[in-house]
C-alpha cells in the first residue's frame, strides 16, 4: 500500500473518533432466532430490519437449503451469460405479480439497484433529466443521483409545495425520487399526492419501498401498490421484511427490458444464488397471509412510541415499525444506546452523516417475531433506563 495512504486514513479516523462518529464492527450471534452479544448475553433485537421475522422462518430457511442443494451454491455468471435460470425468471414473475406490475428484475442489493438504475434512467435519450430528490432519501439514492451526473434538486422532506415549485421551474425530462417509508424517521411519503404532482408536471416517479415491502399496503405489497400503477419505477429490497437478500425493480415490461440492456449494475454482476432465490420464493408464499403479524407490529410500534413520549422523546412523524428517539448529540445517543443494552435491548445509535448533525438518535425497529414478553422487557427498559428528557 502507498506509504502515504495509511497516515491520511488515520487522520480521518482520528477526526471521526473525536467527533464521536467512529463506527466499529461488533460481532452478533443469532441462535435459533435469539440475539446474543459477544459475551453470550441474550438481547431483545430492536435494531434489525427483519420486520416479519422471516430470516428465521422454518419454511424460508428450508427452501433456501433445498434450492442450494438442488441448484448449487452460487450462480455461475452474470444474468446475460449463464446466470438466468428458470427459477430466477419464476421468482421475478412472482415479484411482479406481488407488486401488481407487468415485470420485475432482480438486483444484487438495494444499494446497487438505486446506485445504478437512477443513472440508467436519467441518461436515456438526448438532453438532460432534471432529478428531484427528497432531502431524507437514502445514501444509495444520493449515490445514484451523483452517478447520473445530473444536478439533483433536493426538496424539503415530504414538502410537496416545495417540490411543486421546483418542478414548475424545470424543463425537459423530470424524475422524482422518494422513499415510501423513510429509513431513519419511519414516516411515510404521500404517494397518491406525489403521483398527482408527477402527472401534472409530466415527471416520472421512482419509489424506494425498502421499508414498506412486506409490512404496509394491501397484504404487505407496499404503499406504491395502493397507487394503482401511478408509480413508474418501484424499488424494493429482499433483505428486510423478506428476510433474505437482494432487491428488485418492478414496473412496465419496457422498463425492465431497458434495464436488461442499459443498466451496468444489472449487466456486469453475478446473478443472485439459488439459496437466496429459494428464500425469496418462500417469503412470497408467506407475506400476503401475514396480516395478523402486520397488525401486531403496528400495535406494538404505537406502544413503543407512547412509551418514548412518556419520557419526552421526539419520535418525529413515525407511523411505522421504524421509531426514532431523537436525542441530539452523538455522545448522548451513544450513552442512551449503552444504557438500553445494559437493560437487555439492542437499539443502535444512529449518528451523522446518516442523520443530520444535532439529530443523533436511537433508531428502534420492531419485528412481529417479538412476543409479549419481549415487548414487556423492551417497554420496561425504555421506562427505566432511558433518561427522562426535559420537556420542550
Ligand atoms: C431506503 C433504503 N433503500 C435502499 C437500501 C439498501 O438496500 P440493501 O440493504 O438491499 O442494499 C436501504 C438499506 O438500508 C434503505 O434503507
Amino acid at each position: 500500500m502507498d506509504a502515504g495512504l495509511d497516515p491520511l486514513l488515520q487522520t480521518r479516523l482520528a477526526a471521526l473518533s473525536k467527533a464521536n462518529r467512529l463506527r466499529r464492527l461488533r460481532p452478533w450471534h443469532w441462535h435459533h432466532g435469539t440475539l446474543h452479544d459477544a459475551e453470550g448475553r441474550v438481547l431483545i433485537d430492536a435494531s434489525s430490519n427483519d420486520y416479519l421475522g422471516l430470516s428465521q422462518h422454518p419454511l424460508v430457511k428450508a427452501r433456501a437449503a433445498e434450492w442450494a442443494e438442488r441448484h448449487g451454491a452460487g450462480a455461475p455468471a452474470s444474468r446475460l451469460v449463464t446466470g438466468t435460470r428458470d427459477i430466477t425468471l419464476a421468482v421475478e414473475e412472482r415479484l411482479a405479480a406481488f407488486k401488481r406490475c407487468e415485470a420485475a428484475l432482480l438486483f444484487s442489493s438495494g444499494f446497487q439497484a438505486n446506485a445504478t438504475v437512477i443513472p440508467a434512467l436519467a441518461t436515456v435519450g438526448a438532453g438532460e433529466t432534471a432529478i428531484f430528490s427528497d432531502e431524507l432519501n437514502h445514501a444509495s439514492i444520493v449515490h445514484g443521483c451523483r452517478a447520473a451526473r445530473a444536478k439533483a434538486q433536493i426538496f424539503r422532506h415530504r414538502d410537496l409545495d416545495h417540490l411543486d415549485e421546483l418542478l414548475r421551474h424545470a424543463t425537459g425530462r423530470k424524475l422524482i425520487l422518494t422513499e415510501s417509508v423513510f429509513s431513519m424517521d419511519g414516516d411515510r411519503a404521500d404517494l397518491p399526492a406525489l403521483a398527482q404532482l408527477a402527472e401534472r408536471h409530466g415527471a416520472a416517479l421512482y419509489v424506494d419501498e425498502a421499508h414498506a415491502t412486506g409490512v404496509l399496503g394491501p397484504q404487505g405489497r407496499g404503499l406504491a401498490t395502493a397507487c394503482g400503477g401511478a408509480v413508474d419505477v418501484v424499488m424494493g429490497t429482499l433483505g428486510k421484511a423478506f428476510g433474505a437478500f437482494g432487491a428488485y425493480i418492478a414496473g412496465s415490461r419496457t422498463l425492465i427490458d431497458y434495464l436488461v440492456n442499459c443498466c451496468p449494475g444489472f449487466i456486469y454482476t453475478t446473478a443472485l444464488p439459488p439459496a437466496v432465490l429459494g428464500a425469496v420464493d418462500a417469503a412470497l408464499d408467506l407475506v400476503p397471509g401475514m396480516d395478523g403479524e402486520r397488525d401486531r407490529l403496528a400495535r406494538n410500534a404505537q406502544r413503543l412510541r407512547d412509551a418514548l413520549a412518556l419520557r419526552n422523546y421526539d419520535t418525529l412523524a413515525s407511523s411505522t415499525q421504524i421509531i426514532p428517539a431523537v436525542i441530539g448529540s452523538e455522545e448522548d445517543a451513544l450513552a442512551a444506546a449503552q444504557r438500553l443494552e445494559e437493560a437487555g435491548v439492542l437499539a443502535v445509535a444512529i449518528r451523522p452523516p446518516t442523520v443530520a448533525a444535532g439529530t443523533s438518535r436511537l433508531r428502534l425497529t420492531l419485528s412481529s417475531a417479538l412476543d409479549e414478553e419481549d415487548m414487556r422487557q423492551l417497554l420496561d427498559a425504555v421506562a427505566t433506563s432511558l433518561p427522562l428528557r426535559p420537556q420542550d
